[in-house]
């Protein structure tokens, strides 16, 4: 019920040192539902409507100090895919969950790990960073491919939050799926620094590159194999086992145009054949889902140019020497100069 009083100065006191209060106690104008804006500083002698409910949590703040004010609970439903291979019988289930986002951080990893604290232990997903590095708690939320570590719950929406494993992939249990045929994929790219004859080198002294080809680099180093883009890409749910996906591709790229690597010949000639690469359609469903803001099909696009010879790589700006490491000692082999 609300009742209509006049704000008397001392109220308007009262009010203020309360805002000065929370502002040094941290608590928001919206935790106790007061839009203080228009009423606290106000010296209008208009007659103003103030719940009397309101009035009163205010008065117990100043008294008692924070802590006694409960805010609203922020209720959200989340409905969670759940598989355990220690129940084979059991399909493949949507488990709903309600819980106060009051309790819990702000992004869809936190509310997992509420869930798995406060509800249900068993509950399993992979994470390392929280911080959208590791790429490891890629997960599809609302129907998006992205990484639960980045994503923010939005309280305000009525629908419930869904979250299921990256789609067209083996699950392991719950939202854990088996990144192994991803990993080997990498591998096939060889995705390190060659140079052919300086094998025995490599790590042991600096590469010179300029600033402008080390910027050629921009947008393709900070992949973090994290997968969204390749189980969003619908060639590569159906092709999966020999069309490369575009993560795989993306890295394929980094490494063919670092102007230090001098393997590129070699790299794409393993790149050219029916599937690798062309099965891509260039539909670029991967550059809207990747959660880094990458674009996997413009990488994929210059190497179908560098494979049918449209482009070609471009000379490095800086050449490092070649090695001598041995200082006129047989005993380590050196190239010739
Ligand atoms: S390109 Fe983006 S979505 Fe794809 S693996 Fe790399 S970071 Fe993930
Ligand atoms: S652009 Fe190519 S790699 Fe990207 S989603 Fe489309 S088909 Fe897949
Ligand atoms: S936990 Fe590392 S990217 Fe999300």
């Amino acid at each position: 019920m609300s009742i209509v009083v006049s704000p008397s100065i001392r109220f308007l006191q009262k009010m203020n040192s309360l805002a000065n209060l929370l502002s040094r106690t941290r608590i928001s104008m919206k935790t106790i539902n007061v839009p203080f804006e228009k009423r606290l500083f106000s010296t209008s002698s208009t007659k103003m409507p103030i719940m009397i409910s309101e009035k009163e949590m205010a008065m117990q703040c100043l008294k008692s100090g924070p802590g006694i004010i409960k805010p609203r609970p922020k209720l959200k439903k989340v409905r969670v895919y759940r598989w355990s291979p220690d129940k084979p019988n059991v399909k493949p289930y949507m488990q709903q969950f309600v819980v106060d986002l009051n309790n819990c951080g702000t992004m869809v990893l936190d509310v997992l790990h509420y869930i798995k604290m406060e509800y249900d232990p068993t509950l399993s997903f992979r994470r390392s960073c929280r911080e959208g590095i590791c790429g490891s708690c890629s997960m599809n939320i609302n129907g998006v491919n992205t990484l639960a570590c980045i994503t923010k719950v939005k309280p305000d929406e009525a629908k419930p939050l869904i979250i299921y494993p990256l789609p067209h992939m083996y699950v392991i249990r719950d939202l854990v799926t088996d990144m192994s045929h991803f990993l080997e994929q990498y591998r096939l790219i060889d995705p390190w620094l060659k140079r052919k004859g300086e094998e025995n080198f490599n790590g042991i002294r600096p590469l010179l590159q300029s600033e402008n080809d080390r910027s050629d680099l921009d947008g393709l180093y900070e992949c973090i194999l994290c997968g969204c883009c390749s189980y969003a890409c619908p060639p590569y749910w159906w092709l999966g086992d020999r069309y490369l996906g575009p993560a795989i591709l993306l890295q394929a790229y980094r490494w063919i145009i670092d102007s230090r690597d001098t393997a590129d010949k070699e790299r794409l000639g393993k790149l050219r054949d029916f599937y690798s690469v062309f099965r891509c359609q260039t539909i670029f469903n991967c550059t809207k889902t990747c959660p880094k803001g990458l674009n996997p099909g413009k990488a994929i696009a210059q190497i179908k140019r560098l494979l049918v010879g449209l482009a070609k790589k471009k000379r490095p700006d800086l050449e490092t020497p070649l090695p001598n490491p041995c200082g006129g000692k047989e005993d380590i082999p050196c190239r010739k100069e």
